[in-house]
């Protein structure tokens, strides 16, 4: 996830860059840039810096850069690590092309070699550059055509800002699967990611669709599909402060960020195979056994990996917490895979039992959501989450990505081991492109989710119970729910409760089942009917048209049907919403609960 934002009219750009680029850095501060024509629009100048965007503000300081049309970029890693020469607007070969980018070229590699054979020479790692060049060498007299041919090259999801000394009073937008609106102002006109980024200088607003270019001069706005057909559209007035806006309307990041599944879900299975697949699984697939090292909710990612990578890849996996393996006298050798699942690649613990773990002989892999993190430098392989930056201290949408890296991985070792077949493996990873599609459902009944909430805001304590694969769900819905509502909860396996926990049951205990109609299904619902016995207050997440669970539960949040194994990934998402609802009628601060940090670089 990256920020662009662009600019033509008659003021000096740079002001406005910049201050559109800091509205935008929720979206990835690793490095930024902007590109402005200069008056005579000859020539592109671009100006860039790693890190935040004060440290590219005061590099710019004394420099003088003027010019009335620019592009600027506030970048998350994705295709190589945040330096200079990766960070954006990225020029074409002679100069004569700018541009900025956000999303991913997923076939950036294909059209990189044909451009090489042209000779092309590339000066970054990213998948953007090879759009400069592709823009260059394919313009002839009319830059909006040129684009229009190059989209049809280009595979993936993008939002782009493009400027060009050869048509130098234009600046186009392009979308495809990526945000990007257009800023409708008094001879001068905007493109950006989000609307906080232009609100200072209009409020009037055409958000981009899917295959949209906008064609941006001063005076103009002119859009248009993929085919090059001209397009009307309303223009959006919005009386937005800007401290919601930054939410993009949410009251919270948590609540955006769980509305954000969808995508980071999508970002995240096509993310997967433009990883170095061959390199990481080629030389892992020996290995004997698997310890995940891990903590919170990485940890609990961590244990429903371990169903999916025994089922598949037939190698026995522990799941540790990294604050306990780290102290113990644990045995591996070199054909042990420590494998440390960590959002931020900075937690202490899991950085450190990696680090022990390394020098002890075993192979280590991370599983990171930051780019250049320390885990992801540390380690032997690494593989990625696609989420973008995650604000919120609660981990909600890197939850889910981890869950979706998990599965892929089992399934690819399994392939590289010989237990599945290529095949297979295509069957069950196009299996997990409905996903998106089921967790859009489910956050449609929000409204339904947050009145069950509000019933209780008063309880002092919560049972969560599941089985099989979910019962690691049921621990991250117990843990969702007391880091930021501080309501006592408990996780427990469903099977586990007669021995001991059954005894907390009456009236005014509410439990939590995730009962899905899968393999466990009978067992669960036997359960269901001891609390029922027990007069504990059942909630339950049931599969579409179960009426049975319904009948037994006080609530019933029902998920679309999906295959057994993928429930883990759709059935936590309610229950973050469940949780975030009594939280926030609680009054309680979502997004940075008491005493915690987003990363906890200390042991
Ligand atoms: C819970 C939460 C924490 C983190 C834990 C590990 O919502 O955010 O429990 O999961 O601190 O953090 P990472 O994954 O960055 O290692």
């Amino acid at each position: 996830m990256c920020g662009i934002v662009g600019y033509i009219g008659k003021r000096n750009a740079v002001p406005i860059l910049l201050y559109g680029l800091q509205r935008l850095e929720y979206r990835g501060y690793d490095s930024a840039g902007i590109a402005v024509l200069e008056k005579e629009g000859t020539k592109i100048i671009v100006e860039k810096q790693v890190g935040k965007i004060k440290d590219l503000h005061e590099y710019l300081w004394n420099k003088k850069i003027e010019g009335n049309v620019g592009i600027a970029h506030t970048r998350w890693a994705t295709h190589g690590p945040p330096t200079i020469e990766n960070a954006h607007p990225h020029l074409s070969q002679r100069g004569t092309i700018a541009i900025v980018h956000n999303g991913i070229i997923e076939n950036y590699l294909e059209l990189k070699e044909s451009l090489e054979k042209k000779g092309f020479r590339f000066s970054s790692e990213t998948d953007t550059e090879v759009i400069a060049h592709l823009i260059e060498d394919e313009y002839e007299k009319d830059l909006l055509n040129t684009v229009l041919k190059v989209t049809k090259k280009l595979e993936g999801a993008y939002a782009l800002g493009i400027i060009s000394t050869y048509e130098p009073d234009k600046l186009i937008g392009v979308r495809k699967g990526s945000p990007l609106i257009v800023g409708v102002g008094k001879d001068e006109n905007l493109i950006a990611s989000d609307i906080p980024a232009v609100l200072e200088y209009t409020k009037d607003i055409i958000p981009l669709d899917d295959n949209e270019i906008a064609v941006l001069t001063a005076k103009d706005v002119k859009l248009l599909d993929f085919q090059g057909k001209q397009k009307e559209k309303k223009i959006l007035h919005v009386t937005w402060d800007i401290s919601i806006a930054e939410k993009s309307g949410f009251k919270h990041f948590m609540q955006k960020e769980i509305h954000e599944q969808p995508r980071t879900i999508a970002d995240t299975i096509t993310g997967f195979s433009s990883q170095d697949i061959e390199k990481i699984f080629s030389k892992l697939k020996d290995i004997s056994r698997i310890t995940v090292v891990a903590c919170g909710t990485s940890f609990h990612a961590g244990l429903v990996g371990k169903f999916w990578i025994e089922k598949y890849a037939k190698i026995p996996v522990e799941v540790d917490y990294a604050s306990e393996f780290r102290y113990r006298d644990y045995i591996v050798d070199d054909k042990t895979l420590i494998f440390g699942i960590s959002q931020s690649g900075e937690t202490a613990d899991t950085r450190f039992a990696m680090l022990d773990a390394k020098k002890k002989g075993a192979k280590t892999l991370a599983l990171v959501n930051v780019v250049g993190s320390s885990l992801s430098r540390e380690s032997d392989f690494v593989l990625y989450t696609y989420c973008g930056p995650e604000i919120g201290v609660a981990a909600t949408k890197t939850f889910t990505a981890q869950l979706v890296v998990l599965y892929l991985f089992a399934l690819k070792l399994a392939e590289y081991r010989g237990l599945i077949s290529e095949k297979e493996f295509d069957q069950k990873y196009r299996n997990l492109l409905h996903l998106p599609t089921v967790v859009e459902s489910i956050l449609k009944e929000e409204k339904e989710i947050k009145n069950i909430a509000y019933n209780y805001t008063k309880a002092d304590d919560f049972l969560f119970l599941a089985r099989g694969l979910n019962y690691p769900i049921a621990l991250e819905g117990a843990l969702k729910l007391k880091e930021i509502s501080y309501i006592h909860a408990e996780g427990y396996p469903a099977g586990e409760m007669k021995h001991g926990p059954i005894a907390l049951i009456d009236e005014n205990m509410p439990v939590v089942f995730i009962a899905p109609k899968d393999s466990l299904y009978e067992k669960t619902l036997s359960n269901i009917q001891e609390v029922k016995a027990r007069k504990g207050k059942i909630i339950s997440i049931a599969t579409k048209g179960d009426k049975v669970v319904k009948d037994l539960s006080d609530e019933t949040i029902y998920i679309p049907k999906t295959k057994d194994e993928l429930y883990p990934i759709v059935s936590i998402v309610p229950l973050q919403l469940l949780s975030y609802h009594i939280a926030t009628f609680l009054g309680k601060d979502v997004d940075q609960p008491r005493n915690l940090a987003k990363t906890v670089t200390v042991e």
